[in-house]
């Protein structure tokens, strides 16, 4: 079983949280994938997706936006997961956070298997007018790198049940 897994970050933290998910994946006995959402062209020999945007503003990266809308009879033909990268505190960590309208929104055209919020990360000197104010009040890294393997070794186990029960 083939998967892909696809990011749209701005500064890297989601592309780097993409990688933990493909290691666990791979970990779990998963031939994985991961890649920029910008640069696949097409999910042919993938089984299975696992699509993850940075937040800002509300919104899903534009990357992961279009991704979605170009690859949406690809993806309604397989098994999908979606996660966000955001909250710039602990919060993603204590609770489940809902996706937001515009990703729940997605999730719900895709029929997506599931979806996780989780934390994110912004430097002390982020660059970018609106990056640098919010910076100067909330920068750190909240990412959770067990949480997010966790994450993945439940899609493993999913993904693999599927196989077995045909
Ligand atoms: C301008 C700006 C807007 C943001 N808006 C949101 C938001 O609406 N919701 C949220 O949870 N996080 C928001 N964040 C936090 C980012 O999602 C977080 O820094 C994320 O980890 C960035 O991922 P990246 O490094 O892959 O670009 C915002 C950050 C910036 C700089």
């Amino acid at each position: 079983m083939r998967v892909l897994v696809v990011y749209a970050s701005e500064r890297g933290g989601t592309a780097e949280s993409a990688g933990w998910i493909g290691v666990a994946l791979r970990e779990a006995g998963l031939d994985t994938d991961v890649r920029p959402a910008g640069e696949v062209a097409a999910l042919d020999g993938y089984d299975a997706a696992v699509v993850g945007g940075a937040l800002y503003a509300g919104r899903w990266h534009r990357e992961a936006r279009h991704f979605v809308r170009r690859h949406a009879d690809a993806l309604a033909h397989r098994p999908v997961w979606l996660f966000s990268s955001g909250p710039l505190d602990h919060t993603a960590e204590q609770r489940q956070i809902a996706p937001t309208p515009g990703v729940g929104k997605i999730a719900r055209r895709l029929n997506a298997h599931g979806h996780a919020t989780f934390g994110g990360r912004l430097s002390p000197d982020a660059h970018g007018f609106l990056a640098s104010k919010i910076a100067k009040r909330s920068s750190g890294d909240f990412r959770d790198h067990d949480q997010v393997a966790e994450w993945a070794a439940g899609i493993a186990r999913e993904l693999r049940g599927a196989t077995k029960t045909g």
